[in-house]
């Protein structure tokens, strides 16, 4: 493996957004590009480690010295993430649908016919959270995002707790964050990191400047915990 802070980890990383089918031609999604998780898994590659990324559909390349997954729905996300543990560390920058639709059309939808179409929905699997909570196989690290518009840092603490994840990483993904064009689909990120230790805000910097420090941030962690 390349020689780097780390070599001889694994790491595990969630991007992009997920498809929720409601028949075999339409779903619901969300504006999430990938590009913050890819950057993530392509900066850890960079570092030496052994990377898996589980990725619901982008339009990016796959990063290179990566092994992808590529999944569609959060359940197909969930299981692929079973899959690739252990790991060491793993991130889940996804962006997973909260919903999907409880029983999916095995046709497509007619709308001839006359009455609307009620779409019933049921919650997804928290990934995170699972992962997380794990009292066998827990990676050492795990860390979480949080999007959000408003409140951004007492929301995000609020979540690292009630996920059981180490750390969170929050950001202002509302049109008031300052970052021109947006953070979703955009290429900068203004992000807060949260830990045990406190809050940390971080300058506004390209998402891959921004998966560069955490990587950092990540080797020194590993680095500085023995395994055993
Ligand atoms: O609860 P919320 O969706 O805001 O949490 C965001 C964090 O949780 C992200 O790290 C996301 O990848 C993860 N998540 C997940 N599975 C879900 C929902 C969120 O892994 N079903």
């Amino acid at each position: 493996s390349v020689p780097g802070p780390l070599a001889g980890r694994h790491v595990l990383v969630t991007s992009g957004p997920t498809h929720e089918p409601i028949d075999p031609v339409r779903y619901i999604a969300n504006r999430s590009s990938g590009k913050q998780g890819h950057a993530i898994a392509a900066a850890a590659a960079k570092a030496g480690a052994r990377v898996t990324l589980v990725s619901g559909p982008v339009n990016l390349p796959d990063p290179v010295g990566v092994t992808v997954h590529h999944v569609e729905t959060a359940r197909q996300m969930q299981a692929a993430v079973d899959g690739a543990l252990p790991a060491d560390a793993a991130i889940f920058a996804a962006a997973v649908a909260d919903w999907r639709v409880a029983s999916e059309a095995g046709e497509k939808m007619k709308k001839d016919g006359g009455a609307l179409p009620a779409l019933a929905l049921t919650e997804n699997p928290d990934i995170l959270a699972g992962v997380a909570q794990r009292t066998e196989g827990r990676p050492r690290l795990v860390v979480g995002f949080a999007a959000e518009t408003q409140n951004v840092v007492a929301y995000a603490t609020a979540k690292r707790a009630r996920k059981g994840c180490d750390w969170i990483v929050a950001n202002d993904v509302s049109a008031q964050s300052g970052i021109e064009g947006g953070v979703m689909g955009g290429d900068r990120n203004a992000v807060h990191l949260i830990s045990a230790e406190g809050v940390e805000p971080w300058p506004v910097a390209s998402k891959t400047q921004v998966a560069e420090r955490l990587v950092a941030r990540i080797a020194a962690f590993l680095g500085s915990e023995t395994s055993s």
